[in-house]
């Protein structure tokens, strides 16, 4: 049987970045399902669909081919063949997967595809709904946070990072748009499962968050 992890919290709280790190340390595959959210955003802002045209969003659903390949330790997100993974990282597709995935039919079809893969091997997915109903019976569960503040000013270093433009005041507020929009929503909110372990990841290093979950697995394992 495969052995899944599930890592689930709001976003900027460092999720892709210890999820990534902490299945490198396992050598289990890292499972990004934001990602897959993001792909299908990228196809309807292409598409002109808004995230308020729900029959379009769902006739979408069935043109948007999405997958994720895993090369050498790297994941790769496809979009109908293409490799769009450096496309999807933009403020503009990040809040249009917010939006999107609030529909039925997009949250089933990545879900079905979530489920296919850790079934198969042993996962470190990491998202919002992944402990509460992609994986309800994951092997360990972790629910990962960070104060408001701490996680916009993450973004904010993380953009400038790459040479893009940041506005700090900008991204806190998208922060708790995008918190309150996930943590509402009909479908599957963003909420901790009753068994996941609350991590508080504002005032730890990744090594720290990471040598706290070895130990929640150390301890699940024995
Ligand atoms: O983790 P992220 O910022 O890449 O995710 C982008 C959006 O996708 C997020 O705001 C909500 C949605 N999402 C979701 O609804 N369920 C998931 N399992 C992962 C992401």
């Amino acid at each position: 049987m495969a052995f899944n992890i599930a890592i689930d919290g709001p976003a900027g709280a460092g999720k892709s970045t210890i999820a990534k790190a902490f299945a490198k340390r396992l050598s289990y595959i890292y499972v990004d399902t934001g990602a897959m959210y993001r792909a299908m955003a990228l196809y309807l802002l292409r598409e002109g669909i808004s995230a308020e045209d729900v029959s379009g969003i769902e006739k979408a659903c069935e043109r948007a081919d999405i997958s994720l390949v895993h090369e050498g330790g790297i994941q790769k997100v496809l979009l109908n063949g293409e490799d769009v993974s450096s496309l999807i990282r933009s403020e503009e597709v990040g809040n249009m997967a917010s939006a999107s995935a609030q529909n039925g039919k997009v949250r089933e079809k990545l879900v079905e595809l979530q489920r296919q893969l850790a079934a198969r091997t042993d996962v470190v997915m990491d998202g919002r709904d992944i402990g509460t109903c992609v994986l309800p019976k994951a092997d360990v569960k972790i629910y990962l946070t960070a104060s408001v503040h701490t996680r916009a000013v993450r973004r904010y270093k993380e953009y400038l990072e790459k040479g893009m433009e940041a506005d700090l005041a900008r991204i806190e507020e998208d922060i708790e748009k995008r918190d309150h929009q996930d943590m509402n929503r009909e479908i599957s909110p963003l909420k901790r499962a009753a068994d996941a372990v609350l991590l508080d990841s504002s005032d730890l290093t990744i090594e720290e968050v990471l040598d706290a979950m070895m130990e929640i697995c150390k301890n699940k394992k024995s």
